[in-house]
Protein backbone atom coordinates (compact mmCIF):
# COMPACT_ATOMS: atom_id res chain seq x y z
CA UNK A 1 0.00 0.00 0.00
CA UNK A 2 1.46 3.28 -1.06
CA UNK A 3 1.99 5.82 1.75
CA UNK A 4 1.23 9.53 0.31
CA UNK A 5 2.01 12.36 2.40
CA UNK A 6 1.06 16.46 1.87
CA UNK A 7 3.97 18.50 3.24
CA UNK A 8 2.45 22.11 4.37
CA UNK A 9 4.19 24.80 6.08
CA UNK A 10 3.23 27.69 8.58
CA UNK A 11 4.43 30.12 5.75
CA UNK A 12 5.77 30.21 2.28
CA UNK A 13 10.22 30.03 2.83
CA UNK A 14 9.85 28.33 6.57
CA UNK A 15 11.78 25.05 5.34
CA UNK A 16 8.97 23.00 3.54
CA UNK A 17 11.58 21.77 0.70
CA UNK A 18 14.20 21.52 2.67
CA UNK A 19 12.37 18.92 5.31
CA UNK A 20 10.93 17.27 2.03
CA UNK A 21 14.47 16.76 1.02
CA UNK A 22 15.25 14.94 4.43
CA UNK A 23 12.15 12.81 4.58
CA UNK A 24 13.12 11.59 1.12
CA UNK A 25 16.64 11.00 2.25
CA UNK A 26 15.51 8.82 5.16
CA UNK A 27 12.85 7.30 3.56
CA UNK A 28 15.77 5.92 0.87
CA UNK A 29 18.09 4.88 3.80
CA UNK A 30 15.02 2.73 4.89
CA UNK A 31 15.36 0.84 1.33
CA UNK A 32 12.42 1.74 -0.16
CA UNK A 33 11.10 3.61 -3.87
CA UNK A 34 10.35 7.42 -2.82
CA UNK A 35 8.96 10.09 -5.62
CA UNK A 36 8.72 13.43 -4.15
CA UNK A 37 6.95 16.24 -6.46
CA UNK A 38 6.11 19.58 -6.07
CA UNK A 39 2.59 19.55 -8.55
CA UNK A 40 2.43 22.97 -8.56
CA UNK A 41 5.21 25.75 -8.36
CA UNK A 42 5.40 29.32 -8.64
CA UNK A 43 8.50 31.23 -9.53
CA UNK A 44 10.48 28.99 -12.14
CA UNK A 45 12.98 29.86 -14.47
CA UNK A 46 13.34 30.33 -18.06
CA UNK A 47 15.24 27.96 -19.34
CA UNK A 48 15.82 25.73 -23.18
CA UNK A 49 14.01 22.76 -21.38
CA UNK A 50 11.10 25.07 -20.16
CA UNK A 51 10.07 26.44 -17.11
CA UNK A 52 12.16 24.87 -13.69
CA UNK A 53 11.82 25.86 -10.34
CA UNK A 54 14.46 25.55 -7.63
CA UNK A 55 12.78 23.30 -4.98
CA UNK A 56 11.90 21.13 -7.83
CA UNK A 57 15.32 20.58 -8.89
CA UNK A 58 16.65 19.78 -5.46
CA UNK A 59 13.82 17.36 -4.58
CA UNK A 60 14.50 15.51 -8.18
CA UNK A 61 18.32 15.03 -7.40
CA UNK A 62 17.51 12.53 -4.20
CA UNK A 63 14.39 10.89 -5.73
CA UNK A 64 15.31 7.38 -6.06
CA UNK A 65 12.82 7.02 -9.19
CA UNK A 66 13.78 8.83 -12.29
CA UNK A 67 10.89 10.64 -13.93
CA UNK A 68 10.70 13.48 -16.55
CA UNK A 69 10.51 16.79 -15.09
CA UNK A 70 6.87 17.33 -16.48
CA UNK A 71 5.57 14.51 -14.30
CA UNK A 72 7.32 16.21 -10.94
CA UNK A 73 5.89 19.54 -11.40
CA UNK A 74 3.08 19.49 -14.21
CA UNK A 75 2.35 22.95 -12.71
CA UNK A 76 5.07 25.19 -13.74
CA UNK A 77 4.62 28.87 -13.84
CA UNK A 78 6.87 32.00 -14.49
CA UNK A 79 6.00 34.39 -11.97
CA UNK A 80 6.80 34.13 -8.57
CA UNK A 81 3.86 34.88 -6.71
CA UNK A 82 0.53 32.67 -5.55
CA UNK A 83 0.03 30.37 -7.73
CA UNK A 84 -4.04 31.41 -8.58
CA UNK A 85 -2.39 34.91 -9.96
CA UNK A 86 0.79 33.11 -11.42
CA UNK A 87 -1.60 30.31 -13.66
CA UNK A 88 -3.75 33.23 -14.97
CA UNK A 89 -1.04 35.11 -16.16
CA UNK A 90 0.03 32.28 -17.60
CA UNK A 91 -3.28 31.56 -18.67
CA UNK A 92 -4.34 28.34 -17.60
CA UNK A 93 -6.19 27.14 -14.96
CA UNK A 94 -5.69 24.27 -12.47
CA UNK A 95 -8.90 22.13 -11.50
CA UNK A 96 -8.78 19.67 -8.85
CA UNK A 97 -9.18 16.92 -11.26
CA UNK A 98 -6.27 18.15 -12.89
CA UNK A 99 -4.42 17.16 -9.63
CA UNK A 100 -5.65 14.40 -9.13
CA UNK A 101 -4.74 13.21 -12.36
CA UNK A 102 -1.03 13.61 -11.85
CA UNK A 103 -1.24 12.21 -8.01
CA UNK A 104 -2.59 9.14 -9.79
CA UNK A 105 0.09 8.71 -12.58
CA UNK A 106 2.94 9.11 -9.61
CA UNK A 107 1.14 7.24 -7.08
CA UNK A 108 1.08 3.94 -9.51
CA UNK A 109 5.28 3.90 -9.87
CA UNK A 110 6.18 4.06 -6.23
CA UNK A 111 5.94 2.86 -2.45
CA UNK A 112 5.87 6.68 -0.93
CA UNK A 113 4.69 9.72 -2.27
CA UNK A 114 6.03 13.08 -0.23
CA UNK A 115 3.97 16.01 -1.84
CA UNK A 116 5.37 19.34 -1.79
CA UNK A 117 2.62 21.87 -1.46
CA UNK A 118 2.78 25.77 -1.86
CA UNK A 119 2.90 28.57 0.25
CA UNK A 120 0.85 27.84 3.47
CA UNK A 121 -2.20 25.94 3.96
CA UNK A 122 -4.49 28.15 2.48
CA UNK A 123 -2.65 28.68 -0.37
CA UNK A 124 -5.27 29.74 -3.71
CA UNK A 125 -4.63 28.07 -6.42
CA UNK A 126 -6.98 29.06 -8.63
CA UNK A 127 -10.07 31.71 -7.83
CA UNK A 128 -12.26 29.09 -7.05
CA UNK A 129 -10.48 26.24 -4.44
CA UNK A 130 -7.30 26.65 -1.80
CA UNK A 131 -5.11 23.96 -1.88
CA UNK A 132 -6.76 22.36 0.91
CA UNK A 133 -9.59 21.68 -0.48
CA UNK A 134 -8.09 19.25 -2.83
CA UNK A 135 -6.34 17.46 -0.25
CA UNK A 136 -9.12 17.01 1.64
CA UNK A 137 -10.87 15.26 -1.79
CA UNK A 138 -8.20 13.03 -1.74
CA UNK A 139 -7.78 12.29 1.87
CA UNK A 140 -3.55 12.44 1.76
CA UNK A 141 -2.35 12.95 5.32
CA UNK A 142 -1.09 16.39 6.10
CA UNK A 143 2.42 16.79 7.64
CA UNK A 144 2.87 20.19 8.90
CA UNK A 145 6.88 22.22 8.45
CA UNK A 146 6.92 24.82 10.98
CA UNK A 147 9.69 27.26 10.65
CA UNK A 148 10.57 28.23 14.47
CA UNK A 149 10.70 31.61 14.58
CA UNK A 150 8.71 34.44 16.11
CA UNK A 151 4.88 34.13 15.37
CA UNK A 152 5.42 30.48 14.78
CA UNK A 153 3.15 29.18 17.48
CA UNK A 154 0.17 31.17 16.42
CA UNK A 155 0.86 30.51 12.80
CA UNK A 156 1.06 26.58 13.65
CA UNK A 157 -1.69 26.59 16.10
CA UNK A 158 -4.43 28.46 13.28
CA UNK A 159 -2.79 25.77 10.69
CA UNK A 160 -3.37 22.52 12.94
CA UNK A 161 -7.34 23.95 13.94
CA UNK A 162 -8.10 24.25 10.02
CA UNK A 163 -6.64 21.19 9.27
CA UNK A 164 -8.63 19.23 12.30
CA UNK A 165 -11.94 21.07 11.49
CA UNK A 166 -11.02 19.85 7.88
CA UNK A 167 -11.33 16.43 9.36
CA UNK A 168 -8.04 15.44 7.44
CA UNK A 169 -5.56 12.98 8.84
CA UNK A 170 -2.40 15.05 10.68
CA UNK A 171 0.30 12.76 11.08
CA UNK A 172 2.67 15.46 12.24
CA UNK A 173 5.05 18.13 12.36
CA UNK A 174 8.65 18.93 11.75
CA UNK A 175 10.22 21.72 13.40
CA UNK A 176 12.56 23.34 11.09
CA UNK A 177 15.00 25.38 13.09
CA UNK A 178 15.08 28.57 10.21
CA UNK A 179 16.21 31.43 12.49
CA UNK A 180 19.58 31.40 13.35
CA UNK A 181 19.45 33.55 16.22
CA UNK A 182 16.30 32.68 17.41
CA UNK A 183 15.67 33.44 21.78
CA UNK A 184 14.42 30.13 23.30
CA UNK A 185 13.81 27.86 20.33
CA UNK A 186 13.27 24.53 22.58
CA UNK A 187 10.28 26.53 24.88
CA UNK A 188 9.02 27.21 21.30
CA UNK A 189 9.55 23.01 20.83
CA UNK A 190 8.05 22.29 23.81
CA UNK A 191 5.11 24.29 23.91
CA UNK A 192 4.01 22.89 20.57
CA UNK A 193 4.72 19.45 21.57
CA UNK A 194 1.98 19.68 23.97
CA UNK A 195 -0.29 21.56 21.98
CA UNK A 196 -0.03 19.36 18.74
CA UNK A 197 -2.08 15.96 19.21
CA UNK A 198 0.44 14.61 16.60
CA UNK A 199 4.32 13.51 16.70
CA UNK A 200 7.36 15.68 15.78
CA UNK A 201 8.52 13.29 13.09
CA UNK A 202 11.66 15.68 12.67
CA UNK A 203 13.74 18.21 14.27
CA UNK A 204 16.20 20.26 11.36
CA UNK A 205 18.42 22.19 13.10
CA UNK A 206 19.86 25.81 11.85
CA UNK A 207 22.22 24.60 9.10
CA UNK A 208 25.13 26.41 7.57
CA UNK A 209 25.20 26.38 3.55
CA UNK A 210 27.48 23.39 3.39
CA UNK A 211 25.18 21.26 5.91
CA UNK A 212 22.00 21.53 3.61
CA UNK A 213 22.31 18.78 1.37
CA UNK A 214 23.81 15.82 2.62
CA UNK A 215 22.95 13.82 5.69
CA UNK A 216 19.30 15.67 6.50
CA UNK A 217 18.13 12.07 7.03
CA UNK A 218 19.42 11.97 10.28
CA UNK A 219 16.71 14.69 11.16
CA UNK A 220 13.74 12.56 10.87
CA UNK A 221 12.05 9.99 12.99
CA UNK A 222 10.53 7.82 9.94
CA UNK A 223 9.32 5.64 12.91
CA UNK A 224 5.67 7.83 12.81
CA UNK A 225 5.28 7.55 9.48
N1 LIG B 1 17.19 24.59 8.96
C1 LIG B 1 17.62 25.55 8.16
N2 LIG B 1 18.83 26.15 8.38
C2 LIG B 1 19.27 27.13 7.58
N3 LIG B 1 18.63 27.59 6.50
C3 LIG B 1 17.42 27.02 6.21
C4 LIG B 1 16.86 25.99 7.04
N4 LIG B 1 15.68 25.63 6.49
C5 LIG B 1 15.51 26.37 5.40
N5 LIG B 1 16.56 27.21 5.22
C6 LIG B 1 16.73 28.17 4.11
O1 LIG B 1 15.55 28.98 4.05
C7 LIG B 1 15.14 29.17 2.72
C8 LIG B 1 13.72 28.63 2.54
O2 LIG B 1 13.73 27.20 2.68
P1 LIG B 1 12.81 26.31 1.75
O3 LIG B 1 13.09 26.63 0.31
O4 LIG B 1 12.99 24.90 2.17
O5 LIG B 1 11.39 26.89 2.16
P2 LIG B 1 9.95 26.56 1.54
O6 LIG B 1 8.97 26.59 2.66
O7 LIG B 1 10.03 25.30 0.75
O8 LIG B 1 9.70 27.81 0.57
P3 LIG B 1 8.59 27.92 -0.60
O9 LIG B 1 7.33 28.41 0.06
O10 LIG B 1 9.20 28.95 -1.52
O11 LIG B 1 8.46 26.59 -1.26
C9 LIG B 1 16.16 28.48 1.84
O12 LIG B 1 17.14 29.42 1.43
C10 LIG B 1 16.77 27.43 2.76
O13 LIG B 1 18.10 27.10 2.39
MG1 LIG C 1 9.69 25.02 -1.26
Amino acid sequence: MIKRYFITGTDTNIGKTLSVCALLQSIIRSGQRVIGCKLVASGCKKTKYGLRNSDVIKIMKINNIILPYSHINPFAFFHPTSPHIASEKACIKIYKKDLSYNLKKLSSKTDWLIIEGAGGWYVPININFTYDKWVKLEKIPVILVIGIKLGCINHALLTFEAICNAKIPFVGWIANNIDKNMLYKHKYIAFLKKKLSAPMIGNIPFLKKKDMRDNLYKYIFLKYL
